[in-house]
Order: C-alpha cells, then sequence, then structure tokens
C-alpha cells in the first residue's frame, strides 16, 4: 500500500513538473505516462500522451523495457549504448522494472555507468550477448579504460539470465605492459589500465544469477563499497595465462555470499581485499586459477581489516594456491575469524598457504609491523598438490606472528612424484586438532607475548 500511495504521489509531482517545464524537458519523462495511472488521467494534456510501447518479447508485461525498444541493433557491431542507457532510465524508476537483453542478439556497447538509485526490484537481465568495443585500439579515448560495465549507487538489482558477457579481453592481454609479456623481453612501461567487465560500486543488496562472464580485459566482477551481495550459479570462463582476471573480487565489502559457481581464469578464483567481513563462500569449482585469496592487504603501510570469511564445501584445481592469505611486510589492522572447511584440492600448488612477505619485487625489506592473522581454521581440506611447492606453508611475519591457526583434518597426498614431508612454518601459532598428511610439526604452542603487547591488530 505504501509503495503504490508514493508512486501515484511521484506520478503526480512528475505531471506538475512537466506542465511547468518546457517542452524540451518534458519529453524527458513521457514514458511515465504511458501506463495511464489515474492521476494521469486528471491532468496530462493530450500532447503529452507518450508514443504507444513496442511490444516486448516478455509477453504483455509493460515492466520490461526491451533494449531493442529503443532502438538497440544487436548485429555485434552498432554501438547500441545510448539505447541500454535509455531502457535503464525507464526500467530504473518504476517497482520492479527490467531491462531485457532478448536472446538472440549481441549488443555492443561502450563502458557505461548504470546509476540508481532506482525503485526497488529491478533486474537486468541478460539473456543475449553484452560485448565492449574490441581492445585498446578502438576504446574511445573518452571513456574510461578502467571499467567496462559500472553500476553505481544502486540499492537493489538482480542481474540474471542465461545469456554471456563477453569482455574480449585478449587485445588487452596482449598489451606488452602486461607482466606476463615480461618474460619475453622487458616490461614496456606505458599506462597499462585495462577494464574491469562488471564493477558495483557503493550499491546493495545486489544479485547476480544464472550469467556466464567470460574473457574479461582484468577482475571479471568487483565489488566496492557494497552490502549484501549475494552471487549464484555463474561461470567465468578466461584462459590460464589471461592476466589480472580475477574472477570475483570484493573489497569494502560486507555480507557477501557467493555459491554454486564455476570459474576458470587466470588469476585469482575469488579475491578478498581490505574492509571485506561476513563473507560466505560455498560450492564453487575454481581452476584453472590461482586460487582463492584473502589479500593482498596492508600495501604501502595501509590499515587492512577483513574478518569473518568462510569457504566450504568447495573444489580447486589446478591452481597456483589453494586458500590463501597475504599480506604485505607494514601495515596495521587484521584478517581474523577464517575458516576454510571441506574443500578438495586437485594438484594444486600451495594448497594451504599464508604468506606475510607478499612482494612484486626481489627487494621488499621486512617491515616492523604487519596486519595481523589470527583465528583462522583448516578443517577437511583433502586431495592433491603439485610437489613443486610444499602442500602447506604459513610464513607469518616476524613483527606480527600469526596467532590461534587451527588445523584438523588435512589430507594432502602429491598428484605426481615424491611425497614433500616438510610443510613450513615461521612465526605461526595454533594448534593441531587431528593428524594430518602431511605430519604438520611446526605450529607454535600458546600465544606469543608481541602480539599481546602490540597494538597493530586493531580493527
Ligand atoms: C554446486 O554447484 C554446482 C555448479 O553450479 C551445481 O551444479 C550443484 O548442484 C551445486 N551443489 C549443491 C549441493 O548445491
Ligand atoms: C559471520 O557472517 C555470517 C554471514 O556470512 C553471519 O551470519 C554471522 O552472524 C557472522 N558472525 C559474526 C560473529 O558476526
Ligand atoms: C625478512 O624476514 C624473513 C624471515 O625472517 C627472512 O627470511 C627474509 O630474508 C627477510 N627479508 C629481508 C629482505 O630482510
Ligand atoms: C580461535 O579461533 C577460532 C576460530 O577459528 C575461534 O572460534 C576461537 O574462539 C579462537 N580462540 C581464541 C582463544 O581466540
Amino acid at each position: 500500500m505504501v509503495s503504490r500511495t508514493s508512486f501515484l504521489l511521484f506520478y503526480f509531482i512528475i505531471i506538475i513538473i512537466a506542465l511547468i517545464m518546457p517542452e524540451g524537458h518534458a519529453r524527458h519523462h513521457h514514458h511515465h505516462h504511458r501506463h495511464s495511472y489515474p492521476a494521469s488521467q486528471i491532468s496530462a494534456p493530450p500532447e503529452a500522451s507518450p508514443p504507444a510501447a513496442p511490444p516486448s518479447s516478455e509477453g504483455d508485461d509493460w515492466r520490461v523495457y526491451d533494449v531493442r525498444m529503443f532502438g538497440a541493433i544487436g548485429d555485434g557491431a552498432t554501438d547500441d549504448t545510448d539505447a541500454f542507457m535509455n531502457a535503464w532510465e525507464n526500467a530504473c524508476q518504476i517497482d520492479s522494472g527490467v531491462l531485457l537483453v532478448p536472446y538472440g542478439y549481441t549488443f555492443m556497447i561502450q563502458s557505461t555507468i548504470f546509476t540508481g538509485p532506482c525503485q526497488n526490484g529491478l533486474v537486468f537481465k541478460v539473456d543475449g550477448t553484452i560485448m565492449p568495443p574490441e581492445g585498446p585500439e578502438v576504446w574511445p579515448t573518452d571513456y574510461s579504460r578502467r571499467q567496462w560495465l559500472v553500476f553505481y549507487r544502486i540499492n537493489e538489482m538482480a542481474l540474471r539470465g542465461h545469456g554471456l558477457i563477453d569482455g574480449r579481453g585478449q587485445p588487452w592481454w596482449d598489451l606488452p605492459c602486461k607482466p606476463h609479456k615480461a618474460r619475453y623481453g622487458r616490461i614496456v612501461r606505458e599506462p597499462c589500465d585495462s577494464p574491469v567487465a562488471i564493477r558495483f560500486f557503493m550499491s546493495n543488496n545486489i544479485r547476480v544469477e544464472g550469467i556466464r562472464v567470460k574473457n574479461s580485459p582484468q577482475f571479471h566482477f568487483r565489488f566496492d563499497g557494497c552490502q549484501n551481495v549475494h552471487i549464484q550459479s555463474i561461470y567465468i570462463t578466461a584462459p590460464p595465462l589471461s592476466p589480472n582476471t580475477d574472477g570475483i573480487h570484493i573489497e569494502n565489502t560486507n555480507n557477501v555470499e557467493i555459491y554454486n559457481s564455476v570459474i576458470s581464469n587466470g588469476d585469482d578464483c575469488v579475491s578478498i581485499g581490505s574492509g571485506c567481513y561476513d563473507v560466505d563462500i560455498r560450492n564453487i569449482t575454481c581452476g584453472p586459477s590461482h586460487g582463492i585469496s584473502i589479500g593482498s592487504l596492508g600495501k604501502h603501510n595501509s590499515r587492512a581489516c577483513a574478518s569473518n570469511i568462510t569457504v566450504r564445501d568447495s573444489v580447486i584445481k589446478n591452481s597456483d594456491n589453494g586458500v590463501r592469505i597475504k599480506t604485505w611486510q607494514g601495515g596495521s589492522g587484521a584478517v581474523s575469524g577464517v575458516t576454510f572447511r571441506k574443500i578438495h584440492m586437485e594438484n594444486v600448488r600451495n594448497p594451504i598457504i599464508i604468506d606475510q612477505f607478499y612482494c612484486l619485487t626481489k627487494d621488499c625489506s621486512n617491515g616492523t609491523s604487519a596486519v595481523q592473522v589470527s583465528d583462522i581454521e583448516y578443517s577437511d581440506i583433502k586431495g592433491t598438490y603439485d610437489i613443486r611447492s610444499p602442500p602447506v606453508r604459513l610464513a607469518c611475519s616476524d613483527a606480527v606472528p600469526c596467532t590461534n591457526i587451527t588445523i584438523g583434518d588435512v589430507e594432502l597426498l602429491p598428484s605426481r612424484g615424491a611425497l614433500v614431508l616438510d610443510p613450513f612454518c615461521w612465526n605461526a601459532y595454533g594448534e593441531m586438532r587431528a593428524l594430518t598428511i602431511p605430519p604438520i610439526a611446526c605450529l607454535l604452542q600458546g600465544f606469543p607475548r608481541s602480539v599481546l603487547e602490540n597494538d597493530v591488530g586493531i580493527c
């Protein structure tokens, strides 16, 4: 009832505005009138009545704004950005509006910011394919090179459908400045920005469901400054050597659920940055990838906090890392309350790793502070590892040791070759709950005094 009343009031105000605005401004609001609410019958002048809505492919549901209604062509070559923007403005303004990207078409759209707030129940339904212009050469210079599809200040939205978002990343990965190109010669220093495919920024109550996303030039998803994010049944694919193509990256985002999804790519499967808490990841399959990563945190001596993160019932295969926590030397803050449970590893280098010496060059100096790592649980972590790295590596900083690491039920065997009977621990305090393969005898008991006396772990 409340929303209907405010809805009518909203229309009434729009009409008043339409009456007092010059013609050019009023036209912008025409779509509001087409569903002939009682209020519009009272006062709308005949000239203000809108063109009839083109038929939509979702039956006669007037809430569905098919981008073709706004002139999108969908031939994979025409620039359909304006049609998407118009469809967005309309769908955004009604309750339970649907922007439909229809099946059977491929739409090319430029870097675009879809801005809210919108009415509740908004759906961005991708049944067809969406692509950006192909590569940096044809990317218009006045559009951002750091992001492609951006959803900004959305209060509630579902991105769903059976369609495909194709980032066409190859020409970006081939830029001579990309890290993996270094091995063919010198690293070329030049601006190396590449767009994130889908970014949610300062948005809440977001669901992403069913869609496929492939070959992003950079991260596939980035959530930043968001709350209540539910991701389920999505597929992300990019080649194993594609640089920086993280599957889902979150930062400053809380209350996140990532369920039942399959990710294979060239970098982290899921990466969790600073400012994330209450994160639940379940039943995801990663690989090939770089595994699930918390961090890197504490870069440039920053304060970083991440807590209450659970990863369970998942599979990680053919990956550089399994479950990783990585922090830079220096910095402050804490990673705490992290549970990795029931994770199956297949041919993974570093299945279990804490690396507090994360560094991209050879000459990072050891800091006198660190992001503290505490209350970390590993249980039921089974499967196989690649013997090029030890299966368990807990490298904690000298300044702030890791505390309360609990290890139970770990069974890791080489996928090929001889057992590596040499788990590595450095300044790692905690407790063994069960016998493990390989045996882990290097955890330190108790609680280090330096941590008690230090206040770096404050968040
Ligand atoms: C786990 O995720 C996969 C892939 O989405 C799905 O097919 C399967 O049904 C899920 N399992 C459970 C128990 O939900
Ligand atoms: C941890 O996060 C979960 C959601 O993932 C939430 O239900 C739970 O209450 C949180 N626990 C604490 C102690 O905040
Ligand atoms: C930093 O500390 C670690 C562990 O004490 C040590 O192995 C490493 O050599 C140190 N690095 C530098 C650059 O001092
Ligand atoms: C150790 O960490 C676990 C979570 O892994 C937590 O439940 C427990 O309370 C912590 N113990 C202490 C003494 O902080």
